[in-house]
């Protein structure tokens, strides 16, 4: 039913762009363009006019006043783990007490704890725990996440997390876009024959998951302990050759090659990149692969952080996202990835703003659809409580600044 929208008395609109965009790099990173004391029109789930309050449209179906509030489009999250079966707090208490993710990972815990738990578990209540997670993001401004396997490594069980991804497709308000990562860990089983296992991944969950139209992009955890760069190719090229796109964990945990395997097969995104340095950026500047940090998973970790500040100061787009899993960054907060940004990294509101809307929305393909204020883009946006500038976001690091998230038009209050 065609319904209009108009929202009046912005304090400030935020994130505009005139045209579509691939993704904001280096200095551009740190223009936003605004309009103070705006109007916004959504028409038919979608942006239809925006403008200064001088210019606002008498009529419209329904109204909304938000005197003090900032508008922003809303974030894209476009590396998510949000299936998995349960929480893994036991080993957080291991990570108090000294242990490191690696260890952790060694004595059984990590992602294969994970995988044990997916046995057997039903796909009503993984989709129903899901549900709740993405409710939690949109809550904190979420508007489009991008979720991965990974918690199978096997064909059922991987294939069982896929299935259930497209039924949060299905449910969710967000757009949601599929990652098959069978290649998170290489499961006990296979521990004396990992060739077999990939082999598993290129000639028999692959070609399934094409045939079922089940995944839009494929992953792999290309790092130190998990898989090498010549393994992560063999399973690159039979992902392209299914018509999966790569978007790849790379540099987590060492120098793992995992930025040049991925910039070499076109990823759309190479993502964690804690190990990053001149080598990486090079291989960076000359593609289209979006790095994209995750600073709550280092901040759990306790890792050091990427070097995103040197990444925009030589020229490069950065995209941020929450990383929500069990293991590593047990949050979907986005406003807090943005205050871990400003804190540790360097990064400007204006940058972090982009790198979590337009460029978020590169990450998963999707900048023709949102990630801006732009005529014509669907009417996904953040209004903010209100607030005195935008740098009060990342400053007031732990705070939910967001009071309403609009998805394709529809409201949800925090
Ligand atoms: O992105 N780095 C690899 N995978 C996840 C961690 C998954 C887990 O520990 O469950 C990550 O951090
Ligand atoms: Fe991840």
């Amino acid at each position: 039913m065609a319904s209009s929208l108009l929202i009046r008395n912005i304090s400030t609109l935020a994130g505009i762009l005139s045209s579509p965009y691939s993704f904001k790099k280096g200095k551009a990173m740190s223009i936003l363009e605004t309009i103070h004391k705006a109007f916004l029109l959504i028409e038919n789930e979608r942006i239809a006019d925006f403008g200064p309050m001088e210019l606002c449209p008498s009529r419209a179906d329904h109204y909304l006043d938000v005197e003090g509030s900032f508008v922003l489009p809303a974030w894209n999250d476009s590396h998510t783990h949000i299936v998995f079966p349960a929480t893994r707090e036991s080993e957080f208490l291991d990570k108090v007490k000294g242990l490191s993710y690696a260890e952790i990972a060694a004595k059984g815990g990590g992602i294969l704890n994970s995988a044990k738990r997916m046995d057997g578990m039903p796909e009503n209540i993984l989709v129903d725990e899901a549900m709740k997670r993405i409710s939690e993001m949109v809550g904190f401004g979420t508007g489009a996440i991008e979720i991965k396997s990974g918690y199978g490594l096997s064909f059922e069980n991987e294939i069982k997390m896929l299935r259930v991804i497209r039924k949060l497709k299905e449910l969710s308000p967000v757009e949601i876009k599929a990652t098959f990562l069978g290649a998170h860990a290489l499961p006990e089983s296979y521990k004396s024959n990992r060739k077999a296992y990939i082999r598993e991944i290129t000639d028999k969950m692959i070609p399934y998951i094409h045939a079922e139209k089940l995944a839009d992009y494929v992953d792999v955890f290309c790092d130190k302990g998990f898989f090498t760069p010549s393994e992560t190719k063999i399973i690159l090229e039979a992902g392209y050759k299914y018509g999966l796109k790569a978007k790849i964990h790379a540099n987590e945990l060492d120098f793992s090659g995992g930025v040049q395997v991925g910039v070499s097969h076109h990823a759309i995104s190479v993502d964690h990149l804690e190990f990053t340095g001149d080598a990486e950026i090079e291989a960076l500047k000359k593609s289209n692969t979006i790095p994209t940090i995750l600073p709550t998973t280092a901040f759990f970790l306790k890792l050091h952080y990427a070097p995103a500040r040197k990444m925009i100061d030589n020229g490069l787009g950065v995209a941020l996202a929450s990383d929500y899993n069990p293991g590593s960054s047990p949050s979907g907060n986005m406003p807090f990835v943005l205050s871990l940004a400003s804190i540790y990294m360097g990064m400007l509101p204006e940058e972090s703003i982009n790198a979590a809307t337009i460029n978020g929305a590169y990450a998963m393909e999707m900048q023709d659809q949102t990630g801006s204020i732009t005529k014509g883009k669907l009417a996904n946006l953040i209004i903010t409580k209100p607030l005195s500038s935008l740098a009060l976001i990342p400053y007031h690091f732990g705070n939910n600044p967001v009071q309403k998230t609009i998805i394709k038009g529809r409201i949800f209050s925090e």
